[in-house]
């Protein structure tokens, strides 16, 4: 079986990471992870990686000028590499246009909302905010507008009365856990398509087993 050869852009914890590098440690999973990069050399997500024996890279913003430069290094990186799906879990910088351009559909990311509800930064804090009752978390392929993408999988994580911050922020990333690699599979296993800019699961009940269950 030829495994979907994978990137990981990350900038900090990089739970998600361990939860894909957790998934790929399974012989039977359909992809792996082929290099790590960050673009913060503290990210505690590289120190994951290493203990799992795959290849990082970190590649700092201040040794480029531009953008377009930065994001120029890592396709070339990311090409040499052979990538196959770029999966970008906790990156914190926005990529131009020629990047997503590039990389059109083999670009993905997970976001602690369920869009096209509560873009942007601090997305669980918005869903709290606003006094939301169901929040969750998406996997969306990458476009130059941000958070936008077609949707492929998501979670839902219902909002109680006695639920903070930090606990809906908890129960929202165990979810995201859970579902991307999920996602990666769905990829890997060629079930999915985009059709006028949504994404068609065949044959499949994803839709179905992502949804929590709002009494546990
Ligand atoms: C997650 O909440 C993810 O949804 C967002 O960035 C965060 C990364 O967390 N894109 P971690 O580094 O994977 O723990």
């Amino acid at each position: 079986m030829d495994k979907l050869r994978l990137a990981i852009p990350i900038s900090g914890n990089g739970t998600n990471l361990q939860s894909l590098i957790d998934s790929c440690s399974d012989p039977l999973f359909p992809a792996k992870i082929v290099i790590v990069l960050s673009d913060n050399p503290q990210a505690k997500g590289l120190l994951k990686a290493r203990k799992a024996g795959i290849e990082t890279i970190v590649i700092e913003e201040k040794c480029f000028e531009t953008q377009s430069q930065y994001d120029a290094e890592l396709s070339k990186i990311f090409k040499t590499k052979g990538i196959d799906l770029i999966c970008l879990a906790g990156f914190m910088r926005l990529l131009s246009k020629s990047f997503c351009t590039m990389w059109h559909n083999k670009l993905i990311n997970i976001h602690p909302s369920l869009l096209p509800a509560f873009k942007g930064l601090n997305a669980p804090k918005q869903a709290f905010d606003a006094g939301a009752r169901f929040s969750g978390c998406s996997v969306h392929y990458v476009r130059p507008k941000i958070d936008s993408g077609p949707v492929i999988i998501q979670a839902v994580v219902p909002i109680m009365g006695n639920d903070t911050l930090k606990s809906i922020t908890m129960k929202i990333l165990e979810e995201e856990h859970r579902i991307y690699p999920e996602a990666i599979r769905l990829i890997a296993d060629k079930k999915l398509n985009i059709q006028n800019g949504k994404v068609v699961i065949t044959n499949h009940n994803y839709h179905l087993s992502s949804i929590t269950n709002p009494t546990v």
